[in-house]
């Protein structure tokens, strides 16, 4: 696998992302101690495989993936909100995210649960500042609504609700598979379709991009289901032994081990399939979905 493709484009789209998170938030006219627990956890880093997905999404379609740079950030803000509050001593009581003390160690749990308010909110701000040549005020229409409903009840929130009450209970393969499309699988999902309505995918694109999303959202789970016992935390940039202190039902806690990467490569095979389907340049996107599934953090 030729890597080094891959590499600089994220390298450059890693760059750019980074300093429109920082520029959109020193902007805001806030109280300091918000703007700063927000920049606090945005600036601590991740993998940023959403917007990634994003760009590489625009890309396969032959358009500038740099028209995604707001939705990139505005998912991003949605994704790191979701780290603030799920690490909270109330969710799963977390002490390490992306190598840093969690947000409400260094800020307290009030300004933490602001911070998260904050992002959420902003992000949708930030989907309606899309200017007008990269997407019409349909597509940002559409931006909105998919972004609420990947993000909400329906989404992601379901799912970490769902999470949340099969704590100490033996759940269902499928009862697990609900809780990982949702809590996770939903907004990885959402960056795929945004780079797609951004990149002006007709209906069929559309709807392999989504199946082929649908998949590596479940894939990207299990593998963090299993880091959560195989990984390191220096490595990983948070705790390992989460799942299992929370009572957590997991994959590989229901299929074993072995049981959980043999689900994590039928996932990612059933991705790849609909991704052939497109008939796109989808080199990029083959590569982020390896690196999803072979990822150590
Ligand atoms: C962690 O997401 C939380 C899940 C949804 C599994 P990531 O593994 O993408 O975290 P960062 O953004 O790289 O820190
Ligand atoms: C979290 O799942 C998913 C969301 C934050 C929405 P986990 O609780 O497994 O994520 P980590 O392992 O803490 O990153
Ligand atoms: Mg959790
Ligand atoms: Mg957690
Ligand atoms: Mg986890």
């Amino acid at each position: 696998m030729n890597t080094k493709v891959l590499d600089a484009f994220t390298q450059e789209y890693k760059q750019l992302l980074e300093s429109e998170l920082r520029t959109l938030v020193e902007k805001l006219k806030a109280p300091p101690i918000i703007k700063e627990a927000m920049q606090y956890s945005l600036k601590a880093g991740g993998k940023r495989i959403r917007p990634l997905l994003l760009f590489a999404t625009i890309n396969a379609l032959g358009k500038d993936p740099k028209d995604g740079l707001l939705a990139a950030a505005a998912i991003e803000m949605i994704h790191t909100y979701s780290l603030i509050h799920d690490d909270l001593p109330s969710m799963d009581n977390d002490d390490f995210r992306r190598g840093m003390p969690t947000n409400h160690k260094v800020f307290g749990e009030a300004i933490a649960i602001l911070a998260g308010d904050a992002l959420l909110t902003f992000s949708f701000e930030v989907i309606g500042q899309i200017p007008n040549e990269i997407a019409s005020s349909e597509i940002k229409l559409q931006l909105v609504i998919e972004m609420a409903k990947a993000a909400g009840s329906e989404g992601m929130v379901g799912g970490q609700v769902a999470d949340m009450e099969g704590e100490e209970k033996t759940l269902t393969i499928e009862e697990l598979e609900y809780i990982h499309i949702h809590k996770t699988g939903k907004l990885l999902k959402y960056s795929v379709i945004a780079g797609a309505l951004l990149g002006g995918a007709n209906p069929s694109q559309l709807e392999n991009l989504s199946a082929f999303a649908h998949h590596l959202g479940l894939a990207f789970q299990i593998q963090d289901d299993i880091l959560d016992v195989e990984g390191t935390p220096e490595v990983l940039g948070k705790p390992v032994g989460s799942d299992s202190s929370n009572l957590k039902s997991t994959y590989p806690q229901l299929l074993s081990m072995d049981g959980a990467k043999d689900a994590l490569q039928t996932q990612l095979a059933q991705s790849k399939q609909y991704l052939e389907k497109t008939g796109l340049n989808i080199n990029l996107l083959n590569e982020i979905a390896d690196l999803i599934a072979s990822r150590d953090h």
